[in-house]
C-alpha cells in the first residue's frame, strides 16, 4: 500500500508523514526531499536557478516514478504537487493507493508559516501583510485539487497524534 499526504504548505505533510511511517512500519518520503537529492539541489535552488516550470516538470517525473514502483511507503508531497500535470488524477487512479488531504485553516497555515518561510520559495519574499492576502487566494484556487483525495483529515487545533490516530482509523 501507498499513503500519499498532501495539502497546502505548512498543513504538517512531512511531520504526520514521519510519524505515521513509524506506526505503519513503512518506509517515510518526502518528495521534495527526494526531488533535492536527485537533483543534487535544494528546492530554493531549483526554483532560483532552473524556474518553477523546471521543478513542476521534475516533481511531475518523480511522483509517476514512485507511484510506478512496487514498493510501500508513506509519501508526502509538495503542498503544489496536487496542482499541476494531472498529478493527481494519476495519484487517484493507481489501484494500491490511498490519498489524505490534511487541511488546515488560513490562520494555522499563516502562523506556521512565519517559521521556515524562507526555504519556501513561493512564499519567501513576502511580507507577512502579503502573505495572509496570498495564501487565501492560493487555497481557495488549490482547494479543489486538494478535494480530489480519497480521504480528509481536519488538523486545525489537533496534535500531530490525533491526526495520525485519524488516519490510522480511516485505514482500516
Ligand atoms: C510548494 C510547496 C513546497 C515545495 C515547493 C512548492 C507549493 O512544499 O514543493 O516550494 O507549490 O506549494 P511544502 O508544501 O512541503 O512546503
Amino acid at each position: 500500500m501507498k499513503i500519499v499526504l498532501l495539502g497546502y504548505m505548512a498543513s504538517g505533510k512531512t511531520t504526520v508523514g514521519k510519524v505515521l511511517s513509524k506506526k505503519l512500519f513503512l518506509p517515510f518520503i518526502d518528495l521534495d526531499k527526494y526531488i533535492a537529492k536527485r537533483e543534487q539541489a535544494s528546492i530554493a535552488e531549483i526554483f532560483n536557478e532552473k524556474g518553477e516550470i523546471y521543478f513542476r516538470k521534475k516533481e511531475h517525473q518523480y511522483l509517476k516514478e514512485l507511484l510506478a514502483s512496487d514498493s510501500k511507503f508513506v509519501l508526502s508531497l509538495g503542498g503544489g504537487t496536487p496542482c499541476y500535470a494531472g498529478n493527481m488524477d494519476i495519484i487517484t487512479s493507481n489501484n494500491d493507493t490511498i490519498s489524505i488531504y490534511l487541511e488546515a485553516n488560513i490562520p494555522t497555515i499563516i502562523e506556521r508559516l512565519h517559521h521556515g518561510k524562507e526555504k519556501r520559495p513561493l512564499v519567501a519574499r513576502l511580507t507577512n501583510d502579503k502573505l495572509t492576502e496570498y495564501v487565501a487566494k492560493h487555497l481557495f484556487e488549490r482547494r479543489n485539487f486538494y478535494q480530489k483525495a480519497k480521504h480528509k483529515v481536519i488538523v486545525t487545533n489537533k496534535s500531530i497524534s490525533t491526526v495520525v490516530t485519524e488516519i490510522r482509523i480511516l485505514l482500516h
